[in-house]
């Protein structure tokens, strides 16, 4: 846990629940290990969706770019350096609308790239990232932990193994929106201090 990459996705930036648990993460890690954190926070403005323009950029050789294909494949090629920087990649997930976070979305796009970050072989896709773990950090204002309504740990275990990760630990901060949310709080702080 030298280089520690977090990804906070809440709307709220370093305000959500989900970016207050991802900083407290940081600050053990960083007392403990003497860590290397880079935050970056998704919001709305800070990312935007994946278009066209930015895809073909990617798919045309890095010598023929035009000035703006340069411009467009330096936003995913940026993400990734910053993936391949860590060992360490830590989400801060908030549960918007039974799924991830648009923003964090974005940010998949951009990171699942053929060719650099996965390719496909005649035996199917193979991930090319490796030696990373991964910590999920997720804020619900209900409780789903093990229902089939939380779509994110199947989401984001499948996603991560398609690039080549699969050692992937969540930590769950639910039933924010309810009476307990202070207890429920208190109890990921304690789960993200034994890392
Ligand atoms: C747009 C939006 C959609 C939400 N959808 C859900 C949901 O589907 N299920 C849920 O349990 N909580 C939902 N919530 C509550 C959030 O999961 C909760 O506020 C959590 O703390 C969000 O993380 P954050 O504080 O880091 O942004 C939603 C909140 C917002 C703002």
């Amino acid at each position: 846990m030298k280089n520690v990459l977090i990804i906070n996705s809440s709307l709220n930036a370093e305000q959500g629940n989900s970016a207050k648990l991802t900083k407290h993460l940081a600050q053990h890690l960083s007392a403990k290990y003497q860590s290397n954190v880079h935050t970056v926070n998704l919001y709305a403005g800070a990312i935007s969706h994946l278009s066209g323009a930015e895809m073909q950029a990617w798919m045309t050789d890095a010598n023929d770019r035009s000035p703006e294909q340069k411009a467009l494949a330096q936003i995913s090629d940026s993400y990734i350096e910053q993936v391949l920087a860590a060992d360490t990649i830590v989400l801060g997930m908030p549960m918007y609308n039974f799924g991830v976070p648009s923003t964090f979305k974005a940010w998949v796009d951009r990171i699942a790239r053929a060719g650099v970050t996965f390719q496909y072989t005649a035996e199917g896709p193979v991930g090319l990232l490796k030696n990373k773990k991964v910590i999920v950090v997720a804020a619900r204002g209900s409780i789903y932990q093990g229902t089939p309504l939380d779509t994110q740990t199947t989401y984001l275990s499948d996603f991560f193994a398609f690039l080549g990760l699969q050692d992937i630990d969540f930590v769950y901060a639910e039933g924010l929106a309810m009476p307990a949310k202070d207890e429920s709080m208190a109890a990921a702080i304690s789960q993200l201090e034994e890392y």
